[in-house]
C-alpha cells in the first residue's frame, strides 16, 4: 500500500484525538448510558430503538483507545478502566435469544478485550454468545432468522456470523462451522444481486424452505439497494472470507465494493439509499460510508489483485478525507458526537441526520487502520 502524504496523516489522528474527546464526554455526561443516536447532536437514551443491537460500539471505541495509548501511562490506565465497565455488563447479552445481533455486541467489546488479553474467560464468552447465534439457524431455508419472524433473514446478519466461525475454530466443532457456511451461501444467492447491490431482508416458506422475496425494513424499496446493508454485506463477507477462505465470499465481498465505488458520489459518501427517491435523495448516511472505509481496508489486504487493493485502499482514504473534511462535528461545539450525517431509520423517522453510535465505532476503527 501507498503511505498517507504527513497531512492527510494529521487530519486523520486530529480526528482520532477529536474522537477520543467526545467520547470523554459522553461519558462523563451521562456514565453507564449506551446511547444509539443524538437527537439534535444531544446523545439521549430514550429515542426509540427498533432493536437491542449497540451496546458493544461504545467500549469497542474505548478499547481502541487502549490499545493506542502509551503503555504505563495515565491514559491507557483511564480508558483500560472504563472500557472494562461499558464490557462487562454485556456479559448476559450472550444468552441473548432475541436478537441476531451478537456479533455487533461481542466483536466490538469481549473480542478486543480477548486480543489484548488472551484470558480464556473472555474467550469462552465469545463462543458461548457463536454458540447462541447458532441456534438461529433454520434447516428450512438454510439461514439464521432474523429478530422479526422465522421466516427472515436480513444482510445486517452477516455482520454477526463471524462469531459463530470464531466459535467453530476455537472449539474445533464443525456442526458450527457449517451453519456459519450455509447461511452465508444463503445470503449471498438470495440477498446479493448480480449486480453487487444487496437486498436487506429476504422472506421464505418456514413450511418448504423456499425463498420467496426480496424486502426491505430500512431501505426505500425492497428492490433498491439500502447503503448500509450493502456496507454490512462488504465488512461481513469479508470477515467470512477470513475465516472461511471460500473464495465465493471474497468475490461477493468484491462485487459490494465494486458497486459501492461505481455508484457513491465524488466524494464517497453514501445516499442513505442507492435508489432514493427524488424528496430524499441527497441525504447522505455517513456510518455506512465508514462501514464502508473500514471495510475496503481489510479487503484490500486479502484480494490478490495489486490493482484492485490499491483501487481499495485509495477509495477508504478517500471516504476518510471525506467524512473529516464535510462532517466531522468539530465545528459545532454543541454537538456531542464524532460524525454528522449518519441515519438510522429513515422509514420510522428514528436517528436521521445524526449521530450514530455504530457510525463513530466504524469511523475511528477505519482512522485506526490507516494510521497504524
Ligand atoms: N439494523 C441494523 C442497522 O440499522 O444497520
Amino acid at each position: 500500500m501507498i503511505h498517507l502524504s504527513n497531512d492527510t496523516g494529521d487530519q486523520f489522528a486530529q480526528a482520532f484525538t477529536f474522537a477520543q474527546k467526545q467520547v470523554r464526554k459522553l461519558i462523563e455526561k451521562h456514565p453507564l448510558m449506551y446511547p444509539l443516536y443524538t437527537e439534535n447532536g444531544m446523545w439521549s437514551k430514550d429515542g426509540p430503538a427498533w432493536t437491542h443491537w449497540c451496546d458493544g460500539f461504545l467500549p469497542g471505541l474505548m478499547w481502541m483507545f487502549v490499545k493506542r495509548s502509551e503503555p504505563e501511562s495515565a491514559e491507557r490506565a483511564y480508558w483500560a478502566e472504563q472500557a472494562m465497565r461499558y464490557t462487562e455488563p454485556l456479559e448476559t447479552r450472550k444468552n441473548d435469544r432475541d436478537v441476531h445481533d451478537l456479533g455487533f455486541l461481542f466483536f466490538t467489546s469481549y473480542y478486543r478485550w480477548w486480543r489484548l488479553t488472551g484470558d480464556p474467560l473472555h474467550k469462552q464468552i465469545l463462543i458461548d454468545a457463536g454458540q447462541t447465534l447458532a441456534a438461529r439457524f433454520k434447516d428450512k431455508g438454510q439461514y439464521l432468522k432474523s429478530f422479526v419472524a422465522d421466516n427472515s433473514l436480513f444482510i445486517d446478519i452477516m455482520m454477526n456470523v463471524g462469531l459463530i466461525f470464531f466459535a467453530a475454530r476455537e472449539t474445533g466443532d464443525r456442526r458450527l462451522r457449517d451453519i456459519a457456511m450455509r447461511h452465508s451461501h444463503t445470503t449471498r444467492r438470495v440477498l446479493v444481486r448480480g449486480d453487487g447491490s444487496t437486498a436487506q431482508e429476504g422472506i421464505f416458506d418456514t413450511d418448504t424452505g423456499e425463498f420467496l422475496r426480496q424486502t426491505t425494513h430500512q431501505g426505500y424499496r425492497g428492490d433498491s439497494c439500502w447503503s448500509r446493508g450493502l456496507a454490512w454485506s462488504l465488512y461481513g463477507f469479508t470477515t467470512c472470507y477470513e475465516y472461511a477462505r471460500d473464495p465465493h465470499f471474497l468475490h461477493t465481498a468484491e462485487a459490494c465494493a465494486d458497486f459501492y465505488i461505481t455508484h457513491a458520489p465524488p466524494d464517497g459518501i453514501a445516499p442513505w439509499d442507492f435508489n432514493a427517491p427524488a424528496e430524499n435523495r441527497m441525504l447522505p448516511d455517513t456510518s455506512a460510508a465508514a462501514i464502508t472505509a473500514s471495510g475496503l481496508l481489510r479487503l484490500c489486504r486479502l484480494t490478490p489483485d495489486p490493482l484492485k487493493g490499491h483501487l481499495y485502499w485509495s477509495t477508504a482514504v478517500h471516504i476518510l478525507k471525506s467524512l473529516c473534511e464535510k462532517h466531522l462535528a468539530k465545528s459545532e461545539p454543541k454537538w456531542e458526537g464524532i460524525l454528522r450525517g449518519g441515519v438510522y431509520h429513515v422509514n420510522k423517522g428514528l436517528g436521521v441526520d445524526e449521530s450514530v453510535m455504530w457510525g463513530e465505532y466504524y469511523f475511528v476503527e477505519a482512522l485506526e487502520r490507516v494510521l497504524w
